[in-house]
């Protein structure tokens, strides 16, 4: 726990910026629920994954390879199981929806979880620029593909990123999927994420009628793997500011299975939330009009993939 943590406010539900994935879990038997967490092996993955199970829920965990979500399960306490689900290649998210279909389970949550940041140069997964690959199309597929797997309750959660505010100046460069009219690190992860969001409100908007919901959320600060591609510096300025301002990796954690399994979080939609609390994204993150063009944009994209 942080300095800062020791002193940050509570919002109204009595979670805030301290709270950790332990105490929005606390009291709470997942006994008989299943749960999808990605990106199991690292950071807010594995700690979703590891409170979840802690709580009687059946975790299937999914990382880049079959062998690391069963040895990351295998660290934790409780029911898991590990599936491959490599989001930058499309038939690894296929052959992970028809594993977990396979399964027979009924998902009560799913936790799109993983994601890579600020990629120092322009890479690209199947002709798009990698961060919306894998953060925004991988998990497009993965979630639309299990959408018939989802309970009648079942909660989406897209774990976003305040950095949805480092989008381009019109949210989704519809025209420069590829990055090759221009890439920035930080505004192509913004964008990637700032998609996660849209995604997650059109995504609302269809569950509408339904007590399904979906909902994206910001973590907070937290040091993590993700900033592995990053400069060096980074590190060291993470590890000065750890102990004094970022959340604690139990405390990054607390937003997403806040949303997954509270029953604070249940009916609740199309929302926003940071430090465990509904909060504001950016106003185009709000745009139904955009949510629904990425909508269709990612279908078009998905539908010409290979395989
Ligand atoms: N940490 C923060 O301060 C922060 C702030 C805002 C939002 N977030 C968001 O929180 C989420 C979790 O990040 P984290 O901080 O826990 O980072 P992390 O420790 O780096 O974990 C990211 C996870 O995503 C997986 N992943 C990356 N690329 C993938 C791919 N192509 N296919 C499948 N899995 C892939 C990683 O697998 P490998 O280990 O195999 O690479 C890892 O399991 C991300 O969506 C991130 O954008 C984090």
């Amino acid at each position: 726990m942080s300095l800062y943590s020791r002193i940050a406010g509570r919002g109204p539900n009595g979670f805030g910026y301290g709270s950790t994935a332990e105490e929005v879990t606390a009291g709470l038997s997942l006994a008989g629920k299943t749960i999808l967490v990605t990106g199991c092996n690292s950071g807010l993955g594995l700690e979703t994954m590891r409170v979840l199970a802690l709580r009687g829920a059946h975790v299937i965990g999914t990382s880049r390879t079959a062998a690391k979500a069963t040895e990351a399960g295998a660290t934790v306490t409780g029911q898991t199981t590990g599936l491959a689900c490599e989001l930058s290649d499309p038939s690894s998210v296929r052959a992970c929806v028809a594993a977990v279909k396979a399964l027979g389970v009924t998902l009560d949550a799913i936790v799109a979880n993983a994601g890579v940041m600020a990629l120092p140069e322009l890479t690209l997964a199947h002709g798009y620029e990698m961060q919306f690959f894998t953060n925004h199309v991988g998990h497009f597929m993965l979630v639309t593909g299990l959408r018939d797997a989802l309970a009648a309750d079942g909660r989406v959660v897209v774990v976003s990123s305040d950095a949805h505010r480092r989008a381009p100046r019109e949210g989704i460069q519809f025209d420069n999927l590829d990055g090759a009219k221009g890439y920035v690190p930080w505004a192509a992860y913004g964008q990637s994420k700032i998609a996660n969001l849209l995604f997650a409100k059109e995504l609302a908007r269809q569950f509408g009628g339904t007590k399904r919901t979906a909902n994206a959320l910001h973590p907070g600060v937290i040091k993590t793997n993700l900033a592995r591609s990053m400069n060096p510096l980074v590190g060291v300025v993470f590890a000065v500011a750890s102990p004094l301002a970022l959340k604690s990796i139990p405390e990054g954690a607390a937003t997403q299975c806040y949303l997954a399994v509270n029953p604070g979080a249940a009916g609740v939609s199309g929302e926003y939330f940071s430090h465990c609390n509904v909060a504001k994204c950016r106003a185009d993150a709000n745009d139904p009009a955009l949510a629904k063009r990425l909508w269709q944009r990612t279908e078009e994209i998905v539908a010409a993939l290979p395989g």
